[in-house]
């Protein structure tokens, strides 16, 4: 489907995700024949930093160039980049983005719908969005709100009361781009499309689970965002947490956007509260010394943690997140880890013996994707020897992915459709801070690990008896 005539407004238009995600991913849209027949994008951002429309389209192009999967040329480029423009807005001046927004609208014609993308640091939110309920921008629009959503319980609560005064909940798309990934919608196929996995996925089958997502990444000279916000609340409390819930999740009731967003908050509901004690908190060496960094900087830059859902389907199993800066690989895996039988009744495999690891569901979630069984079977010869065996689906070898969308394009373009599936809702992020809570009041000091590593130390002693799945030792 194609959505109605649009002008979207890029708040932060400047910045680095407008420059890596948004714009190629608009363009992407563009190419792949998914933008409105007739739009406009106004880029905006305040006016010390604000750019000539001639500027931003050559930023634009420039941030195609380098980030996006399909060069900046041809006629989709010339039209893209012809709808390209740039207001600025400051708080109490917003004369300049109005201006863009009124020529946009004559430009497409026929009253197009407004979409605001709100790229912008967390203290920027309430101040666009109460400017653009006094401007009467907000009019009829709909507002995509980056992560993190708040820093805290009450600063999420007065964040949604002050977008609520102004969009109400059907036009407020929170979104999390993890949500977009492909293979992270496939885990509700996986689960909901088969008959073949969904009997085995509680806790008389699966030990334990492992959410992992390290980076290679540092910083990149964002430490104006993440000194204010660290990897618990730049990565933890969003995306990992939001993967955790699609793998608990009991089968909705259908796939609506309110039996999906349903299932989801009974999960968060049934979160026991963080516990500090559960926690490693990591600083990659060398973090004070990047500009901008204070020299007695106490953010982390790495996150595991235990955590445990009070419910039927997963009392007793643990979940363990980890997610963290200047690590050895950049990965987005979740391991299902099943039980041992009641009976060992082979010889031992010298690594099931020394790792206590068992049979694994591996899902990679990085695009484009693969899921791994992980199993013992029986090597070829005269004797019953067990050796490690996988099956592999790899999107790439099934399905034809010249079509995949990613993560942020899947959204915009579910946004620009009105369609709140694969968007957080604000009972979900509240009820996240809430059992945050005890952690956030209470964080264990951060502890040094070398870069290019996989974290503190530390982190082998808190998956005990379980091991990491990475770095992969088969
Ligand atoms: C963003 C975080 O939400 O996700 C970044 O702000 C992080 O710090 C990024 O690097 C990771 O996203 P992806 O899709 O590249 O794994």
């Amino acid at each position: 489907p194609r959505p109605d005539d649009h002008v979207i407004v890029l708040f932060g238009a400047t910045g680095d995700l407008a420059k890596r995600k948004l714009l190629p991913g608009l363009y992407h849209l563009a190419r792949a024949g998914l933008l409105p027949s007739r739009y406009r994008v106004i880029g905006s951002a305040p006016a010390a930093d604000a750019l000539g429309t001639e500027q931003f389209r050559e930023q634009a192009r420039e941030a195609v160039a380098e980030f996006g999967r399909t060069k900046p040329e041809g006629p989709v480029w010339q039209e893209f980049e012809s709808a390209l423009s740039f207001g600025a807005a400051d708080p109490g001046a917003y004369g300049p983005l109005l201006t863009a927004v009124r020529e946009a609208e004559e430009a497409v014609g026929n009253s197009p719908r407004r979409l605001f993308h709100l790229a912008v640091p967390p203290k920027a939110f309430p101040s666009v969005v109460q400017e653009l309920g006094s401007t009467g921008l907000a009019e009829g629009g709909r507002l995509i709100v980056e992560k993190p959503f708040g820093t805290d319980l009450p600063s999420a609560r007065a964040l949604d009361e002050t977008i609520h005064a102004v969009f109400d909940e059907s036009r407020i798309f929170r979104i999390d781009h993890f949500l977009g990934k492909e293979s992270v919608d496939n885990i509700l196929a996986l689960r909901f499309a088969n008959g073949l996995f969904e009997p085995v996925w509680n806790r008389d089958h699966i030990s334990h689970v492992q959410i992992d997502v390290p980076e290679q990444l540092t910083i990149e000279g964002r430490a104006g965002f993440f000194e204010g916000t660290g990897t618990f609340r730049d990565m933890i409390v969003t995306h990992p947490f939001q993967i955790l819930a699609f793998i608990a999740m009991e089968p909705p009731a259908a796939l609506t956007a309110d039996s999906l967003r349903t299932e989801k908050d009974k999960v968060f509901q049934a979160l026991r509260p963080l516990d500090p004690a559960c926690t490693v908190r990591g600083q990659y060496e060398g973090y004070r010394s990047e500009p901008g960094v204070d020299r007695h900087s106490d953010t982390e830059t790495f996150t595991a943690l235990r955590v445990e859902l009070d419910n039927w389907r997963w009392a007793g199993v643990p979940f363990f997140l980890r997610s963290g800066k200047a690590l050895a690989q950049g990965r987005h895996v979740v391991t299902l880890g099943f039980r041992e039988p009641p009976l060992r009744m082979f010889p031992l495999a010298a690594q099931d013996t020394a790792g206590g690891r068992h049979d694994e569901l591996v899902i990679d979630f990085a695009d484009p994707g693969r899921i791994t069984a992980r199993f013992l079977a029986k090597e070829p010869g005269p004797d019953m020897r067990l050796g490690e065996a996988e099956m592999v689906f790899a999107y790439t070898d099934c399905f034809n992915t010249a079509h995949a969308l990613e993560g942020y394009e899947r959204l915009i373009l579910d946004a620009m459709l009105g369609d709140q599936s694969l968007f957080t809702s604000s009972h979900g992020i509240e009820r996240l801070w809430e059992a945050s809570a005890p952690l956030l009041e209470n964080p264990p000091p951060v502890e040094p690990y070398a870069r290019d590593s996989w974290g503190p130390e530390s982190i082998r002693r808190l998956i005990q008896p379980y091991r990491w799945y990475l770095p992969e030792s088969r």
